[in-house]
């Protein structure tokens, strides 16, 4: 293999941050973005409302509720590590979009408040992250605030997710007497991560730790520490890779502890690109020839660019501007004439991506989520997940007129996978499926500003759509007649 892709995918590290709303994602998404130089200025986060400097926010719609709707995708660098954070919506309701993106990335970190310990939407990121052996690297952020007690705090984690927790580094106080992070291995001390070296120090004790303290909480501290370092786990990286331990760091994202500790640990022991697997083989990340798959599609980000991008995924080998691919599904090359690297709004033409790197790939239409991308092998990954929908219903248009544009506007929502889209055999209007009732609202406001179509929905007469799969000597025709009859009636 040549040295040049194994020393480029050395360096790449694909993580998402997971986290329940208000945990901190943003603020900690805009610290690393800072670190990383990919934005110069970032302000502490203000109210969420106008969240207009986040930049990792796209849609109005997201600004007005302040939540994460859209999944973006940041490329940036660090020291030697080039890091390609992938943005997950912290909303439940947009769970699919976010286990899609889950299924591109080779590691995780989880945002965890200090105050608040494992919450719901922590615990059900964290199962998806666990089902696919994702490491975890855990950010205990608001240490700047009254928070709980570290042990406590690393117990909840080691008894709700039975995951074995490492603490790298210590706080030095907390709330307003927070004064930095203590690191229990190198005995060094960080107190602003402005600051790029931590100061080394003779033990938690010395003036440069405990002495940061009001007089009456240093025994507690240099008690602390010598706790954590008898009963807590070491950091033992097999365990970590293997998703059985989770290096903890305490920090606050809002007033920059703990972020450089935490953006150094990726670079220095984070995953490298895991090799995938297809339904024929197993894909190397070091392999020569490229292969990619598509996890998300989004249209009309750009509102003056009114495009349509397939967010891809590199497994293997070197995707080149202006190189052909072979799109598995349909058997057709395709040209990659303009594959993009993004941060947030502002994007570039990649000319070459390795294997971990995400890019945008502008097409109409060609390609679908879940695609593989190859240089002539018939192989398709297998990782991208479907989701049955809970919610259906009908939508109203307002001006009747409008119809084919509407149907045309509901497919493209589709293949974006914002909605799923069901046609009846019997030719009544279209109906729309939905993991969780904001996607709805999405579509709305999009349909309305992106192809000035205003809806309203209608609850349709269908209350539950499932795939069915059958084996065996069956029939789907039977199993749809063992369905839709009674059983005393079935046959
Ligand atoms: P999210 O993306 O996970 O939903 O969280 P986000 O970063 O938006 O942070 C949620 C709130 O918590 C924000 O407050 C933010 O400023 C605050 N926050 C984030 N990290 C820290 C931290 O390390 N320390 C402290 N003290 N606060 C932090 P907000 O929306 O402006 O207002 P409010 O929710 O506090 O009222």
């Amino acid at each position: 293999m040549p040295a040049n892709i194994t020393e480029e995918v050395s360096r790449r590290r694909t993580f998402a941050i997971i986290a329940h709303p208000d945990a901190g994602k943003t603020t900690l998404t805009e610290k690393l973005l800072l670190f990383g130089g990919a934005i110069q200025l970032a302000g502490e986060v203000k109210a969420k409302k106008d969240r207009i400097n986040t930049r990792s926010d796209w849609m109005a719609i997201e600004r007005e509720r302040g939540i994460s709707v859209v999944t973006s995708v940041m490329t940036f660098e660090y020291e030697d590590a080039i890091f390609n954070l992938l943005d997950t919506p912290g909303h439940e309701d947009f769970a699919d979009d976010t286990y899609r993106t889950l299924s591109a990335v080779d590691s995780a970190v989880m945002v965890i408040d200090g105050a608040k310990g494992i919450e719901p939407r922590t615990l059900k990121l964290f199962e998806v992250c666990r089902m696919r052996d994702i490491p975890i690297v855990t950010f205990i952020n608001k240490m700047d605030r009254e928070a709980r007690d570290p042990f406590e705090i690393l117990e909840e984690i080691e008894q709700k997710l039975a995951l074995d927790t490492a603490p790298v580094n210590w706080p030095i106080g907390m709330g307003k007497n927070f004064a930095g992070t203590y690191n229990l291995k190198e005995n060094s001390v960080r107190q602003r991560d402005a600051d790029t070296d931590a100061v080394k120090v003779n033990g938690p004790e010395s003036d440069q730790a405990a002495g940061l303290l009001p007089a009456n909480e240093r025994d507690a501290f240099i008690e602390s520490c010598g706790l954590a370092r008898e009963l807590c786990h070491p950091f033992d990286k097999k365990a970590f890779m293997e998703g059985h331990l989770t290096p903890v760091y305490f920090g606050s994202a809002l007033k920059n502890y703990g972020v450089r500790d935490l953006i150094n640990a990726l670079a220095d022991f984070g995953p490298q690109p895991r090799d995938q697997e297809a339904d024929t083989r197993i894909v190397h990340a070091t392999e020569e020839k490229m292969s990619a798959f598509v996890f998300k599609i989004q249209a009309n980000m750009d509102p003056n660019h009114r495009d349509r991008i397939a967010f891809v995924r590199v497994c293997s080998g070197t995707l080149e501007r202006g190189m052909k691919a072979k799109l598995v599904r349909t058997g057709k090359p395709m040209s990659l004439s303009a594959p993009q690297f993004f941060f947030a709004r502002s994007r570039q033409i990649a000319d070459e991506a390795f294997a971990g790197d995400v890019v945008g790939i502008p097409n109409h239409g060609t390609l679908r989520i879940g695609d593989t991308l190859t240089e002539g092998e018939d192989f398709l990954f297998r990782g991208v997940p479907n989701f049955a929908p809970e919610i259906l219903r009908r939508v109203r248009l307002d001006d009747a007129m409008k119809a084919k544009k509407l149907k045309e506007a509901l497919a493209q929502m589709a293949e974006e996978g914002v909605v799923q889209l069901f046609s009846p055999e019997d030719g009544s209007p279209a109906i729309v499926g939905v993991v969780g009732a904001l996607q709805l609202d999405v579509l709305k406001e999009r349909l309305s500003s992106e192809y000035t179509l205003p809806v309203s929905f209608e609850m349709s007469r269908f209350s539950v759509c499932r795939w069915i799969s059958v084996t065996g000597m069956w029939s789907v025709n039977s199993t749809w007649r063992a369905i839709s009859r009674p059983a005393s009636n079935s046959g």
